[in-house]
Protein backbone atom coordinates (compact mmCIF):
# COMPACT_ATOMS: atom_id res chain seq x y z
CA UNK A 1 0.00 0.00 0.00
CA UNK A 2 2.67 2.53 0.98
CA UNK A 3 4.77 1.35 -2.05
CA UNK A 4 1.47 2.11 -4.37
CA UNK A 5 0.83 5.60 -2.53
CA UNK A 6 4.74 6.37 -3.39
CA UNK A 7 4.82 4.90 -6.81
CA UNK A 8 1.34 7.34 -7.25
CA UNK A 9 3.20 10.53 -6.18
CA UNK A 10 5.96 10.14 -7.93
CA UNK A 11 4.01 9.51 -10.97
CA UNK A 12 1.30 12.53 -10.26
CA UNK A 13 4.79 14.80 -9.36
CA UNK A 14 6.29 13.62 -13.07
CA UNK A 15 2.98 15.22 -14.69
CA UNK A 16 3.27 18.44 -12.74
CA UNK A 17 7.05 18.15 -13.84
CA UNK A 18 8.66 17.96 -10.55
CA UNK A 19 10.54 14.50 -11.46
CA UNK A 20 11.70 16.15 -14.53
CA UNK A 21 13.66 18.58 -12.34
CA UNK A 22 14.97 15.66 -10.26
CA UNK A 23 16.11 14.09 -13.38
CA UNK A 24 17.93 17.35 -14.32
CA UNK A 25 19.19 17.69 -10.35
CA UNK A 26 20.68 13.72 -10.57
CA UNK A 27 22.70 14.31 -14.36
CA UNK A 28 19.64 12.52 -16.28
CA UNK A 29 18.56 15.14 -18.13
CA UNK A 30 19.12 13.96 -21.71
CA UNK A 31 15.66 13.76 -23.31
CA UNK A 32 16.36 10.33 -24.67
CA UNK A 33 17.10 9.35 -21.10
CA UNK A 34 14.21 11.13 -20.09
CA UNK A 35 11.89 9.41 -22.16
CA UNK A 36 13.29 5.68 -21.75
CA UNK A 37 12.99 5.61 -17.99
CA UNK A 38 9.22 8.15 -17.29
CA UNK A 39 6.10 6.81 -18.20
CA UNK A 40 4.74 8.18 -21.58
CA UNK A 41 3.03 11.66 -21.68
CA UNK A 42 -0.57 10.64 -20.89
CA UNK A 43 -1.74 13.62 -23.83
CA UNK A 44 -5.67 14.25 -24.12
CA UNK A 45 -6.09 16.06 -27.59
CA UNK A 46 -8.77 17.52 -29.29
CA UNK A 47 -9.31 16.93 -32.85
CA UNK A 48 -10.33 20.24 -34.51
CA UNK A 49 -10.57 19.39 -37.88
CA UNK A 50 -8.84 21.03 -40.91
CA UNK A 51 -9.02 24.34 -42.78
CA UNK A 52 -8.02 24.48 -46.43
CA UNK A 53 -5.89 27.95 -46.31
CA UNK A 54 -5.68 30.63 -43.69
CA UNK A 55 -4.69 34.38 -44.47
CA UNK A 56 -3.57 36.64 -41.54
CA UNK A 57 -3.54 40.63 -42.33
CA UNK A 58 -1.46 42.76 -39.72
CA UNK A 59 -4.67 46.01 -39.62
CA UNK A 60 -2.43 47.71 -37.20
CA UNK A 61 0.32 46.09 -35.07
CA UNK A 62 1.42 49.69 -33.72
CA UNK A 63 -0.23 49.67 -30.27
CA UNK A 64 1.77 53.09 -29.75
CA UNK A 65 4.26 55.19 -31.18
CA UNK A 66 6.27 56.19 -28.69
CA UNK A 67 7.93 53.54 -26.06
CA UNK A 68 9.11 56.46 -23.39
CA UNK A 69 5.69 58.22 -23.60
CA UNK A 70 3.84 55.24 -22.36
CA UNK A 71 6.33 54.08 -19.91
CA UNK A 72 6.07 57.59 -18.41
CA UNK A 73 2.39 56.95 -17.73
CA UNK A 74 2.56 53.69 -16.42
CA UNK A 75 5.38 55.51 -13.92
CA UNK A 76 3.51 58.27 -13.42
CA UNK A 77 0.64 56.36 -12.66
CA UNK A 78 2.03 53.98 -9.97
CA UNK A 79 3.59 51.44 -11.76
CA UNK A 80 2.85 48.42 -13.99
CA UNK A 81 -0.04 47.29 -11.37
CA UNK A 82 -2.05 50.01 -11.66
CA UNK A 83 -5.66 49.77 -13.15
CA UNK A 84 -5.73 50.73 -16.56
CA UNK A 85 -8.62 52.71 -16.24
CA UNK A 86 -7.71 54.89 -14.01
CA UNK A 87 -4.34 56.28 -15.40
CA UNK A 88 -4.29 59.42 -17.42
CA UNK A 89 -2.63 58.12 -20.88
CA UNK A 90 -0.87 61.05 -23.17
CA UNK A 91 -3.45 61.54 -25.83
CA UNK A 92 -1.64 64.86 -27.15
CA UNK A 93 1.51 66.40 -28.28
CA UNK A 94 3.61 63.29 -29.10
CA UNK A 95 5.69 64.27 -32.12
CA UNK A 96 5.52 60.26 -33.28
CA UNK A 97 1.67 59.74 -32.36
CA UNK A 98 -1.02 60.31 -34.35
CA UNK A 99 -2.15 63.38 -34.76
CA UNK A 100 -0.44 63.51 -31.82
CA UNK A 101 -2.10 61.14 -30.05
CA UNK A 102 0.26 58.18 -28.34
CA UNK A 103 -2.48 55.71 -28.78
CA UNK A 104 -2.07 53.29 -31.84
CA UNK A 105 -3.68 49.83 -31.11
CA UNK A 106 -3.82 46.22 -32.49
CA UNK A 107 -5.98 44.66 -34.19
CA UNK A 108 -5.58 41.20 -37.28
CA UNK A 109 -8.07 40.49 -40.28
CA UNK A 110 -8.41 36.51 -40.82
CA UNK A 111 -9.47 34.93 -43.18
CA UNK A 112 -9.99 30.81 -43.56
CA UNK A 113 -11.52 28.99 -46.59
CA UNK A 114 -13.35 25.82 -45.49
CA UNK A 115 -12.74 22.62 -46.76
CA UNK A 116 -16.48 22.73 -48.38
CA UNK A 117 -15.24 25.70 -50.11
CA UNK A 118 -16.61 28.33 -47.63
CA UNK A 119 -14.86 31.09 -45.93
CA UNK A 120 -15.42 32.26 -42.45
CA UNK A 121 -13.96 36.35 -42.00
CA UNK A 122 -12.63 37.03 -38.19
CA UNK A 123 -11.84 39.93 -36.67
CA UNK A 124 -9.10 39.82 -33.84
CA UNK A 125 -8.78 42.55 -31.30
CA UNK A 126 -10.06 46.58 -32.30
CA UNK A 127 -7.00 48.22 -31.08
CA UNK A 128 -6.96 51.53 -28.83
CA UNK A 129 -7.21 55.07 -30.84
CA UNK A 130 -10.42 54.73 -32.09
CA UNK A 131 -9.30 57.18 -34.75
CA UNK A 132 -6.43 55.47 -35.88
CA UNK A 133 -8.36 52.22 -36.11
CA UNK A 134 -11.13 53.59 -37.68
CA UNK A 135 -8.85 54.78 -40.71
CA UNK A 136 -7.07 51.40 -40.87
CA UNK A 137 -10.34 49.89 -41.18
CA UNK A 138 -11.64 51.89 -44.00
CA UNK A 139 -8.03 51.42 -45.79
CA UNK A 140 -8.35 47.59 -45.23
CA UNK A 141 -12.45 47.28 -46.05
CA UNK A 142 -12.54 45.78 -42.51
CA UNK A 143 -15.16 48.82 -41.77
CA UNK A 144 -17.16 47.66 -45.08
CA UNK A 145 -17.74 44.11 -44.01
CA UNK A 146 -19.02 45.25 -40.50
CA UNK A 147 -21.45 47.36 -41.85
CA UNK A 148 -22.30 44.78 -44.64
CA UNK A 149 -22.26 42.04 -41.78
CA UNK A 150 -19.83 39.74 -43.26
CA UNK A 151 -17.77 39.39 -40.22
CA UNK A 152 -18.31 36.01 -38.56
CA UNK A 153 -16.25 36.54 -36.00
CA UNK A 154 -14.92 39.32 -33.43
CA UNK A 155 -12.71 37.74 -31.10
CA UNK A 156 -10.84 40.11 -28.27
CA UNK A 157 -7.62 38.35 -26.85
CA UNK A 158 -7.28 40.34 -23.57
CA UNK A 159 -8.79 43.57 -22.07
CA UNK A 160 -5.52 45.34 -22.29
CA UNK A 161 -5.96 49.07 -23.57
CA UNK A 162 -4.12 48.61 -26.82
CA UNK A 163 -6.48 45.68 -27.95
CA UNK A 164 -10.04 46.59 -26.31
CA UNK A 165 -10.46 50.01 -26.18
CA UNK A 166 -10.74 50.73 -30.03
CA UNK A 167 -14.17 49.21 -29.55
CA UNK A 168 -16.09 52.44 -30.98
CA UNK A 169 -14.37 51.49 -34.59
CA UNK A 170 -16.03 48.77 -34.43
CA UNK A 171 -19.06 49.10 -33.32
CA UNK A 172 -19.49 52.02 -34.98
CA UNK A 173 -20.04 49.69 -37.98
CA UNK A 174 -22.06 46.87 -36.54
CA UNK A 175 -23.35 47.63 -32.84
CA UNK A 176 -24.51 44.54 -33.33
CA UNK A 177 -21.65 42.16 -34.03
CA UNK A 178 -21.49 39.48 -31.13
CA UNK A 179 -18.34 39.51 -29.54
CA UNK A 180 -16.27 36.22 -27.60
CA UNK A 181 -14.45 37.42 -24.71
CA UNK A 182 -12.34 35.56 -22.49
CA UNK A 183 -12.81 34.80 -19.01
CA UNK A 184 -11.76 37.12 -16.13
CA UNK A 185 -13.04 40.43 -18.34
CA UNK A 186 -13.78 43.17 -15.33
CA UNK A 187 -16.56 44.91 -14.92
CA UNK A 188 -14.96 48.04 -16.32
CA UNK A 189 -14.71 46.28 -19.75
CA UNK A 190 -18.50 44.90 -19.62
CA UNK A 191 -19.63 48.61 -18.66
CA UNK A 192 -17.15 50.20 -21.58
CA UNK A 193 -19.19 47.59 -23.92
CA UNK A 194 -22.19 48.98 -23.03
CA UNK A 195 -21.31 52.54 -23.32
CA UNK A 196 -19.72 53.71 -20.33
CA UNK A 197 -17.03 56.21 -20.48
CA UNK A 198 -13.72 56.09 -18.00
CA UNK A 199 -12.48 60.36 -18.45
CA UNK A 200 -9.40 60.00 -16.83
CA UNK A 201 -8.23 57.24 -19.48
CA UNK A 202 -9.92 58.99 -22.06
CA UNK A 203 -11.73 55.84 -23.06
CA UNK A 204 -15.66 55.95 -24.15
CA UNK A 205 -18.09 54.07 -26.02
CA UNK A 206 -20.95 56.28 -27.77
CA UNK A 207 -22.20 53.22 -29.63
CA UNK A 208 -23.49 51.10 -27.13
CA UNK A 209 -23.07 47.15 -28.46
CA UNK A 210 -26.20 45.57 -28.79
CA UNK A 211 -24.90 42.15 -30.06
CA UNK A 212 -24.60 38.77 -27.71
CA UNK A 213 -20.95 38.31 -25.47
CA UNK A 214 -19.74 35.43 -25.69
CA UNK A 215 -17.51 34.83 -22.39
CA UNK A 216 -14.79 31.90 -23.32
CA UNK A 217 -14.09 29.31 -20.63
CA UNK A 218 -10.92 28.60 -19.70
CA UNK A 219 -8.41 26.05 -19.22
CA UNK A 220 -10.24 24.22 -22.51
CA UNK A 221 -9.89 23.78 -25.93
CA UNK A 222 -13.05 25.88 -27.51
CA UNK A 223 -14.00 25.15 -31.19
CA UNK A 224 -14.95 28.01 -33.30
CA UNK A 225 -15.75 26.27 -36.71
CA UNK A 226 -13.91 23.07 -38.20
CA UNK A 227 -10.12 23.77 -38.28
CA UNK A 228 -10.11 26.80 -35.66
CA UNK A 229 -10.67 26.84 -32.03
CA UNK A 230 -9.57 29.26 -29.34
CA UNK A 231 -8.06 28.87 -26.27
CA UNK A 232 -8.00 30.36 -22.99
CA UNK A 233 -4.99 31.10 -20.59
CA UNK A 234 -5.68 32.38 -16.52
CA UNK A 235 -3.05 34.58 -15.57
CA UNK A 236 -2.83 37.88 -14.12
CA UNK A 237 -1.45 40.21 -16.52
CA UNK A 238 0.03 43.89 -16.33
CA UNK A 239 -2.33 47.27 -15.72
CA UNK A 240 -4.60 44.84 -13.82
CA UNK A 241 -5.96 42.83 -16.81
CA UNK A 242 -6.85 38.88 -16.11
CA UNK A 243 -6.28 35.90 -19.03
CA UNK A 244 -5.96 36.11 -23.03
CA UNK A 245 -7.01 33.78 -25.58
CA UNK A 246 -5.78 33.40 -28.65
CA UNK A 247 -6.04 31.15 -31.86
CA UNK A 248 -4.96 27.47 -32.88
CA UNK A 249 -5.85 26.73 -36.58
CA UNK A 250 -5.61 23.28 -38.40
CA UNK A 251 -4.29 23.83 -41.96
CA UNK A 252 -4.82 21.22 -44.58
CA UNK A 253 -1.16 19.51 -45.06
CA UNK A 254 0.73 22.39 -43.41
CA UNK A 255 -0.23 21.49 -39.70
CA UNK A 256 -0.95 23.72 -36.86
CA UNK A 257 -0.88 27.72 -37.31
CA UNK A 258 -1.14 29.81 -34.34
CA UNK A 259 -2.28 33.26 -33.70
CA UNK A 260 -2.21 35.52 -30.75
CA UNK A 261 -3.09 38.91 -29.59
CA UNK A 262 -0.03 39.57 -26.97
CA UNK A 263 0.60 36.35 -25.72
CA UNK A 264 1.24 36.66 -22.34
CA UNK A 265 0.63 33.31 -21.66
CA UNK A 266 4.71 33.23 -23.40
CA UNK A 267 4.87 31.73 -26.53
CA UNK A 268 6.27 28.39 -25.19
CA UNK A 269 3.86 27.85 -22.61
CA UNK A 270 0.99 28.39 -25.81
CA UNK A 271 3.08 25.85 -28.00
CA UNK A 272 3.17 23.08 -25.44
CA UNK A 273 -0.26 23.36 -24.67
CA UNK A 274 -1.19 23.20 -27.96
CA UNK A 275 1.35 20.22 -28.15
CA UNK A 276 -0.78 18.73 -25.40
CA UNK A 277 -4.35 19.43 -26.18
CA UNK A 278 -4.59 19.94 -29.91
CA UNK A 279 -4.43 16.96 -32.52
CA UNK A 280 -1.12 17.44 -34.77
CA UNK A 281 0.14 20.18 -32.07
CA UNK A 282 3.46 18.61 -31.90
CA UNK A 283 3.40 20.17 -35.58
CA UNK A 284 3.38 23.72 -35.30
CA UNK A 285 3.66 25.33 -39.03
CA UNK A 286 3.17 28.83 -38.39
CA UNK A 287 3.08 31.41 -35.25
CA UNK A 288 1.39 35.14 -36.06
CA UNK A 289 0.78 38.08 -34.30
CA UNK A 290 2.44 39.42 -30.85
CA UNK A 291 4.74 37.58 -29.23
CA UNK A 292 5.68 39.38 -26.17
CA UNK A 293 9.32 39.25 -25.49
CA UNK A 294 10.60 42.12 -25.90
CA UNK A 295 8.14 44.88 -25.56
CA UNK A 296 9.79 47.74 -24.68
CA UNK A 297 12.75 47.36 -25.82
CA UNK A 298 15.19 45.64 -22.89
CA UNK A 299 16.87 42.40 -23.08
CA UNK A 300 17.37 39.55 -20.52
CA UNK A 301 19.79 36.74 -21.29
CA UNK A 302 17.20 34.32 -20.21
CA UNK A 303 15.39 35.39 -23.24
CA UNK A 304 18.43 33.68 -25.52
CA UNK A 305 17.15 30.76 -24.30
CA UNK A 306 13.72 31.83 -25.28
CA UNK A 307 15.13 32.06 -28.83
CA UNK A 308 17.35 28.63 -28.99
CA UNK A 309 13.73 27.34 -27.56
CA UNK A 310 12.08 28.58 -30.70
CA UNK A 311 14.13 27.16 -32.91
CA UNK A 312 13.52 23.17 -31.90
CA UNK A 313 9.76 23.67 -32.09
CA UNK A 314 10.47 23.29 -36.80
CA UNK A 315 8.35 26.49 -37.01
CA UNK A 316 8.08 27.25 -41.38
CA UNK A 317 6.79 30.91 -40.75
CA UNK A 318 6.92 33.37 -38.07
CA UNK A 319 4.78 36.56 -38.40
CA UNK A 320 5.93 38.28 -35.52
CA UNK A 321 4.97 41.84 -34.73
CA UNK A 322 3.62 44.36 -31.65
CA UNK A 323 4.74 43.06 -28.56
CA UNK A 324 7.50 40.67 -29.97
CA UNK A 325 10.09 43.90 -29.63
CA UNK A 326 12.49 44.86 -32.56
CA UNK A 327 15.26 43.16 -30.28
CA UNK A 328 13.60 40.09 -30.66
CA UNK A 329 13.41 39.76 -33.72
CA UNK A 330 16.60 40.72 -34.89
CA UNK A 331 17.65 37.81 -32.63
CA UNK A 332 15.28 35.17 -34.25
CA UNK A 333 17.22 36.31 -37.49
CA UNK A 334 20.26 35.72 -36.23
CA UNK A 335 19.36 32.72 -34.63
CA UNK A 336 18.11 31.41 -38.60
CA UNK A 337 14.38 31.45 -37.77
CA UNK A 338 12.11 32.28 -40.89
CA UNK A 339 10.73 35.62 -39.59
CA UNK A 340 8.28 36.62 -42.46
CA UNK A 341 9.68 40.06 -43.82
CA UNK A 342 7.15 43.17 -44.38
CA UNK A 343 7.33 46.54 -46.02
CA UNK A 344 7.00 49.33 -43.34
CA UNK A 345 3.97 51.05 -44.37
CA UNK A 346 1.00 52.26 -42.93
CA UNK A 347 3.21 53.98 -39.18
CA UNK A 348 4.98 50.40 -38.80
CA UNK A 349 8.52 51.11 -37.71
CA UNK A 350 10.51 48.54 -39.24
CA UNK A 351 10.60 45.75 -42.49
CA UNK A 352 12.19 43.09 -40.38
CA UNK A 353 8.80 41.83 -39.55
CA UNK A 354 4.99 41.61 -40.42
CA UNK A 355 3.86 45.01 -40.13
CA UNK A 356 0.88 47.33 -41.36
CA UNK A 357 -1.38 45.73 -44.08
CA UNK A 358 1.39 42.71 -44.50
CA UNK A 359 -0.43 39.59 -45.28
CA UNK A 360 0.46 35.95 -43.63
CA UNK A 361 -0.84 33.60 -46.43
CA UNK A 362 -0.94 30.08 -45.51
FE1 LIG B 1 -0.61 44.34 -26.79
FE1 LIG C 1 -1.37 42.98 -23.76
Amino acid sequence: MAEDFSRRSFIKGASLGVAAGYFAAAGLSSTALYKQVMPAEKLNQTDIGEVKALRMKVISETSWYDNNVLLNDLKGAGGLLVNQYTIPWTSNGVAAGYNGNNAGGFATYIEADLMDGSTKRILLDTGWNPAWMEKRFIEEGVAEKLAKKQIDYWIISHEHFDHYWGLEATLKYNPNQDVYVPKGFYTEGFDLLKGKAFPKAQVKNDFPHKGKVHVMDSSKVNPLFPGAALMTFDMPIICRVFGEQAFVFNVKDKGIVLVTGCCHMGIITYMETVRKKIKGGEKIYAVQGGLHISPFEDWDPQYDDLILALNKYGIQKIGANHCTGFIAVEKMISAKLPVVTGTKRNMTKRDIYLGNGDTLAV
